[in-house]
């Protein structure tokens, strides 16, 4: 898959020290080995579900950025058409939701190699902290949503600290929900976000869903 089309300049959300992490070294280091373990707890998982069901209809073209070996859709497998992204191969590839996927570092890389509005719906769970340049990969989300597509972040208080940003570590959890509704906005194309907030077991659940606006 290529692009077909370069994202526009975004100009970077966070300062150097926002996005500065304990540890620098290259991402792909870090997701070297597998980890077939999940990052939140059960009730967490199962409200991400319960909103994907609310949110999603049958037939979507998914993608699960920043995915690994589950995508927490609800359903069968063939319920929605997935592509499936993330940091390590084995991961994706034991992950029965997706019907391809690739690996690609987003702070390394930040143009999706995805058709323009090829897209209903884009999920990214438990894995935002992560992200340096949040604005230029939310504005690729963007550019690949069809007029009307969603956008769906899942977040908790859960993170690799080591690998998570500044801006992030030093947040509340309303902190983290006003920094992806910044992302939102500096990305351009999104209608006004909306938070979701809840508990549903030992973890906080919150997350930020956005629509694509209709192409001008
Ligand atoms: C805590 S895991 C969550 C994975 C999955 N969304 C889930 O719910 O189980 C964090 C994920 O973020 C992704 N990730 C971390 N740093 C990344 C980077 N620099 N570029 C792209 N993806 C990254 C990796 O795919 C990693 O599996």
């Amino acid at each position: 898959m290529r692009p077909l089309s370069l994202s526009r300049d975004v100009q970077p959300v966070l300062s150097a020290a926002e996005r500065r992490r304990f540890d620098e070294r290259p991402d792909a280091t870090f997701y070297d080995s597998p980890r077939f373990v999940t990052h939140a707890d059960d009730a967490f998982l199962a409200r991400v579900t319960d909103l994907y069901a609310d949110v999603l209809d049958p037939g979507d073209r998914v993608l699960d950025a920043m995915s690994s070996w589950v995508s927490h859709l609800p359903g069968e497998p063939s319920e929605y058409e997935v592509v499936g992204h993330g940091l390590n191969a084995e991961e994706l590839a034991a992950n029965d939701r997706l019907d391809e996927w690739f690996v690609q570092d987003f702070n390394a890389d930040r143009s999706l190699p995805l058709a323009t509005g090829g897209f209903d719906a884009v999920c990214c769970a438990v894995s935002v902290q992560y992200l340096q340049y949040p604005g230029a990969v939310f504005a690729e989300f963007a550019r690949v949503l069809a007029p009307g597509g969603v956008l769906i972040v899942s977040f908790s208080n859960r993170m690799f600290p080591t690998k998570a940003i500044r801006a992030w570590r030093e947040a509340s959890m309303e902190g983290r929900a006003d920094l992806v509704c910044r992302y939102v906005d500096a990305a351009g194309g999104f209608g006004e976000p909306t938070v979701v907030r809840d508990r549903p077991g030992r973890d906080p659940f919150y997350a930020v869903v956005a629509r694509r606006q209709n192409r001008s």
